[in-house]
């Protein structure tokens, strides 16, 4: 098992595995933020949405297995793409081979994932230090109870035009990373027949820009109403 592992078939099978488990994440997340929108003057909805995932305890069960996700992605992500540039040194022709052959996009999934781990890290400050740790936030009664304001602790950065473009961009750069991202990770499970590879090429599109879309509708919505 070791030795399959650290093999680069196994590596690549840990990028597409973790890979998928943090594009379900997404959509979870993002359904979560959207709530936002139901009820943008109170934010009631999303308080009770947000309280819920900091207290439940099958999210306390999901949170180190997220966590241990994005670790096992990052650092066998830099490993496949050290060893990639160590193969393509070794055997220049591939270099200019590949760049007919593939977007760009897939070729810059380093930097992509780089640029998103650095937001990843502004956004874990800015907000999960914050509700988790800090308690450095306004509460809010709900139905008599005291709750974590979460609403006014987003929304008042959402206010802020640059805090807005950096988020936006971030979330650019994962879209682009997910274009090639989604359908790259099927591939490497087997699924890549001709047919499917299309199909999967297509889902993957859609899906980054819901992601895309989705994500940054929040920020511009609280930036101009
Ligand atoms: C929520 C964030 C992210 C999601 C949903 C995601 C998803 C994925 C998926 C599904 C793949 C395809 C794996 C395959 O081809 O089998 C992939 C590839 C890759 N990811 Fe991410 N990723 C994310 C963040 C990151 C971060 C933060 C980094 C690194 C700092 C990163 C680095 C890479 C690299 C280098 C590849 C290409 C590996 C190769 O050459 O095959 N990703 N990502």
């Amino acid at each position: 098992m070791k030795g399959f592992l650290s093999s680069s078939i196994g590596k690549k099978l840990l990028m597409s595995l973790s890979g998928l488990f943090l594009i379900v994440f997404l959509l979870v997340h993002l359904g979560l933020n959207l709530t936002m929108l139901f009820d943008p003057v109170n934010g009631k909805v999303y308080n009770v949405a947000a309280n819920f995932m900091a207290t439940n305890p099958i999210i306390k069960v999901v949170e180190p297995i997220l966590a241990l996700g994005f670790l096992i992605h990052i650092i066998y992500g830099l490993i496949v793409q050290l060893n990639n540039w160590k193969a393509r040194g070794n055997n220049k022709y591939a270099v200019v081979n590949q760049k007919e052959s593939s977007t760009w996009a897939s070729r810059n999934m380093i930097w992509l994932g780089i640029f998103v781990f650095a937001f990843l890290v502004v956004h874990i400050i800015n907000f999960y230090v914050k509700i988790k740790f800090t308690g450095d936030l306004d509460e809010t009664s709900i139905g008599g109870k005291n709750i974590h304001d979460t609403f006014t602790l987003v929304t008042s950065l959402f206010e802020i035009w640059w805090y807005d473009l950096i988020y936006i961009i971030s979330f650019v750069a994962l879209g682009l990373h997910l274009h090639h991202a989604f359908w790259s990770a099927f591939q490497t499970l087997g699924w890549n027949n001709k047919i499917w590879r299309r199909r999967l090429e297509v889902i993957s599109d859609i899906y980054a820009i819901i992601i895309v879309a989705g994500f940054s509708i929040i920020p511009l919505y609280f930036l101009i109403f």
